[in-house]
């Protein structure tokens, strides 16, 4: 047993295929530079406290109130990381590894701007899990980790596909398709743009709502969700070219239109790159807010998209792809 455990653990875009890979369609998902970190702590006593100073919560849960977590509501930020963190003690209870006389305290800063797409919450539950297994000095394999945190992603999302907490746990470019990963290598180097909408909103809500569209008009619906896989599987075949690229991320937008997780920020900023010279744009994530990605044309035309959206007020910054998932242990 260690004093503190550490761990951090990265955020994510969707460039194609949100939505639809929740119904078993493939998405292309990449881990991103910007890291949710976790210390945890033993209490002295039963429980589970989390502590984010940069939200200025401080939450502490019994371990009957993490376990009952879907039907109490104590507080929308932490209750799903509550819930996997209790999954968490529960496997090292079963396991023999910790008696959870004492509980944990897990104390999170995050990079990673929350209810925007950019996948915070699997971000933390997978930092979180890794601190307290790196406390309990246990190493527990990433399919374990993230199954663990996507337990929490249930309560946060209802019904998530699993990318989110996938590619925090694993990082790197990845094609997901019903739980399985195909990671690819030659899209390391892409540079996009993310612009973020700062209009919140909540990805079990518009989950919900593509579902009950999908229920009046499963016929539409399910070919749009088709299309949106096929989009997916072009994209692939679209990286040497970033022109195709761009245009295939326009009609991943269109489509996601046309199931309403699109919103009047989304689109405008989606029209000043794009005439501004960029190859394509989208939503990213679930939509309804949240954060637009953006391909620019080359590092000159980025700076022009930057400046013209910064001028409207937008936080947009560069991004680079992560090849790290889950980092156990100091340093970072
Ligand atoms: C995930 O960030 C966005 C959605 O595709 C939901 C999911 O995959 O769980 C909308």
């Amino acid at each position: 047993m260690k004093e503190i455990g550490i761990a951090s653990a990265p955020g994510k875009v969707i460039l194609g295929g949100e939505h639809s890979v929740v119904y078993g369609f493939p998405a292309l998902v990449a881990a991103i530079n910007l890291r949710a970190k976790v210390h945890a702590t033993l209490l002295p006593d039963e429980g589970i406290e989390i502590i984010a100073p940069d939200l200025g919560i401080r939450q502490i849960y019994t371990y009957d109130e993490a376990f009952n977590v879907k039907e109490i509501s104590i507080n929308h930020a932490t209750d799903n990381i509550a819930f996997a963190v209790y999954q968490l003690l529960e496997y090292l209870m079963k396991t023999g590894i910790h008696d959870t006389k004492r509980g944990v305290s897990i104390q999170v800063n995050s990079e990673i701007p929350i209810s925007s797409g950019l996948g915070s919450s699997a971000a933390v539950a997978v930092a979180s899990i890794g601190a307290i297994s790196d406390l309990f000095d246990q190493e527990l394999d990433k399919e374990l980790i993230s199954k663990l945190a996507f337990q929490g992603e249930i309560i946060a999302h209802g019904t998530p596909s699993g990318v989110d907490n996938t590619a925090a746990a694993f990082g790197g470019v990845m094609l997901f398709e019903k739980g399985n990963m195909q990671w690819l290598d030659q899209v390391q180097e892409l540079p996009i743009l993310i612009c973020n909408t700062k209009v919140p909103r909540e990805t079990k809500r518009l989950v919900s709502a593509v579902r009950e569209r999908y229920k009046r008009h499963e016929n539409l619906v399910g070919k749009i969700l088709d299309t949106m896989g096929q989009v997916v599987r072009e994209m692939m075949h679209g990286f040497d070219d970033k022109n195709i690229l761009g245009e295939l991320m326009e009609i991943n937008q269109g489509l996601l239109a046309s199931i309403g997780v699109s919103h009047e920020t989304i689109e405008k900023i989606c029209w000043i790159a794009k005439s501004n010279g960029a190859l394509g744009a989208k939503l990213t994530g679930a939509g309804g807010g949240g954060c637009v990605i953006i391909l620019p044309k080359d590092e000159e035309n980025a700076q022009v998209i930057k400046g013209k959206l910064e001028k409207e007020g937008y936080d947009i910054f560069s991004t680079s792809l992560s090849i790290k998932g889950l980092l156990i242990g100091n340093g970072e």
